[in-house]
């Protein structure tokens, strides 16, 4: 007989689930804030998705081009998100970033230095200014490693090689949850007056992937089932530019910051072809000859920037266009190119990563031979709706922060808006939780049967006699969504996507995993189907529901931004029979000084940071 009274039982204030930038960023505040917090993570501290973002982070600083400001970040966010952001998340992101680099910095981050000892920034795809903090292109390990000292430091209860099963609820609040230690296989139950989640996100259920082997869609699938919003869950970003050969190590993230640095792109012919894939939003800004893209290198500042550092969707989807009209690397990506346009030693010091990535892993030397790339999917921009000044859910005491919350990013995510992303908002779930615990000071309490629920559920998979193999099921989910949830859509892919994601699921309700509990892969790998499965639906199903083309969602069948679209975000939620429900929600009115501000030319902003 399961006695709950058994099982260990961990009590903090709040707890934070996931251990990357976000989750630390949240915990520190949380401690700042006079709390007793855990945190919570899945691996082993240190080992996060932060550190691939590796070329930076993006904060109007001014340091290397004083033209820079928030206004300007704001407007750079809104656009490449495709104006479907939130608004007041982009304000508060842009406003913020400057101070929590400051403070990173002051934590003790070692950022690269400009000539006259300020802050280094670089250049990426969709910011108007070098505006990327950066530490070479180690810069998620950088901020990793201070956020972790500061952390250890606050007085942080770190429980690591644990993984949260789902929520436990008192009445409509949330009242802790039920994990089990990996190690061991043992539950255990946290209480806490609030929950954080900063897990990150789920590119673990495509087979082309940036991700490792955490990042399972946990905090969503699991905040979906407690009652939260998942938004905007169709725009999913592949990065231009992971390795694709030699196949074992394909997907891997090969740095934006190579194109931030010089890096160009050709095609099999030899011809630089990000001229050719110029969107008209973008072509004021952009240099369309090579003559203006060398002078840009050169360092020449009213040069225009270089196609290649368009957004990322664009580039993604130019390289895709390039292999099917036959015009690939032999490989079937395109090549990256920056040996020959800046010194090897340049490269040596700025890409340090890349450089011994490519000799390690291709015998390529980077600094004589182009790399091969392709799109390899790299973050979500949807994720758990929250609210954007306290991060909290719709589930009274939950809140989102980072990856695996949706809002800021829009319809595609700007390369090292991430970094800045978790530490503005880490902070402010930070914040929204020690208010939400001043105005509910009491302990929630824990549901026996509900807890119950969920180990059985768990244990399921090790006592039945006979079943699936999770295995198989996740690598036919990778393989589904990869093709039919892809970079390029349709609404036939789709709704093949979905009906096929449907049988995956059914069978993934017979799993078995043989053996016992203790460090058990198998049975690893069948807890973290449900989220896989959760994400696959909403992502498939939002995406099948969005009929047109905007940012990180492209329908060859609707081909283009339409407006009536811009005026909705598509959230999915759980209906009262369980089922998914997925449905349109109307933006409102823009707020008129930020739509004044994201409309306006750039000589109307240069030089106004009030
Ligand atoms: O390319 C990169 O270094 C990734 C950065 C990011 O995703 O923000």
């Amino acid at each position: 007989m399961l006695d709950i009274n058994e099982i260990q039982t961990i009590t903090h204030d709040v707890i934070v689930v996931g251990a990357g930038g976000a989750g630390l960023r949240a915990a520190i505040e949380c401690s700042r804030q006079g709390l007793d917090c855990g945190v919570v993570c899945k691996s082993l501290l240190g080992k996060a998705h932060t550190v691939m973002a590796e070329g930076g982070a993006a904060a109007a600083l001014g340091n290397v081009d004083s033209r820079d400001n928030w206004k300007i970040h704001f407007r750079d966010t809104m656009r490449g998100g495709k104006f479907l952001n939130q608004w007041r998340m982009a304000e508060l992101h842009a406003k913020q970033a400057p101070d929590r680099i400051r403070e990173l910095e002051e934590w003790g981050a070692v950022f690269d230095r400009t000539k006259d000892g300020l802050i280094a920034q670089r250049n990426f795809g969709g910011h108007r200014y070098p505006r990327l903090a950066h530490t070479g292109d180690r810069t998620g390990l950088e901020l990793i490693r201070t956020l972790q000292d500061k952390g250890v430091h606050s007085g942080l209860s770190v429980h690591m090689e644990c993984t949260v099963l789902d929520l436990l609820k008192d009445g409509d609040r949330i009242a802790g949850m039920v994990g089990y230690w990996r190690e061991t296989g043992r539950f255990v139950i946290f209480r806490a007056k609030a929950i954080i989640f900063a897990t990150g996100g789920g590119g673990k259920g495509w087979r082309i992937t940036s991700n490792s082997w955490e990042y399972t869609g946990d905090g969503q699938g699991m905040a979906y089932r407690a009652g939260a919003e998942l938004m905007d869950m169709e725009f999913c970003q592949f990065h231009p530019t992971g390795m694709v050969w030699p196949p074992s190590v394909r997907g891997i993230l090969v740095t934006e910051g190579v194109r931030g640095e010089g890096g160009i792109l050709k095609n099999s012919e030899g011809k630089r072809f990000m001229y050719n894939y110029i969107p008209d939003r973008f072509k004021a800004e952009t240099a369309d000859t090579e003559e203006e893209a060398a002078r840009w290198l050169a360092g020449d500042k009213n040069a225009r920037r270089p196609p290649e550092l368009l957004t990322r969707d664009v580039v993604a989807r130019a390289i895709v266009q390039e292999v099917k009209a036959g015009r690939g690397s032999t490989n079937g990506g395109a090549y990256l190119d920056i040996g020959s346009q800046r010194p090897a030693e340049y490269i040596k010091k700025k890409l340090p990563s890349m450089y011994h990535q490519f000799k390690e892993l291709a015998e390529v030397d980077i600094t004589k031979e182009p790399m091969q790339v392709g799109p390899t999917f790299h973050y979500m921009m949807g994720g758990i709706r929250v609210d954007a000044d306290s991060q909290m859910t719709k589930v009274p005491g939950l809140f989102a922060c980072g990856e695996c919350a949706a809002g800021l990013h829009g319809a595609n995510r700007l390369g090292g808006n991430s970094l800045s992303d978790l530490l503005v908002f880490g902070r402010l779930a930070g914040v929204g939780a020690k208010e939400f615990i001043d105005a509910n000071s009491d302990l929630p309490a824990v549901d026996h049967e509900q807890a119950k629920r969920i180990i059985r559920s768990a244990t399921d998979i090790l006592n039945r006699e006979d079943g699936e193999n999770p295995y198989v099921i996740h690598e036919a989910l990778r393989d589904v969504n990869q093709d039919c949830v892809g970079i390029y859509r349709t609404a036939e892919g789709l709704a093949e996507g979905v009906e096929k994601q449907r049988e995956l699921a059914a069978r993934a309700k017979n799993v078995k995993a043989y053996g016992t509990s203790q460090y058990n892969a198998g049975w690893h790998e069948a807890l973290d189907l449900p989220n896989l499965f959760c994400i696959s639906e909403a992502i498939a199903r939002s995406a099948l529901m969005r009929e047109e083309s905007r940012g990180g969602h492209t329908r060859v069948d609707f081909e283009g931004e339409r407006a009536e679209w811009s005026k909705v975000n598509i959230i999915c939620y759980q209906g009262d029979n369980g089922e998914m429900i997925v449905e349109k929600v109307e933006r409102g009115p823009e707020p008129e000084h930020l739509s004044k501000i994201a409309r306006a030319t750039l000589e109307e902003l240069e030089g106004s940071n009030a």
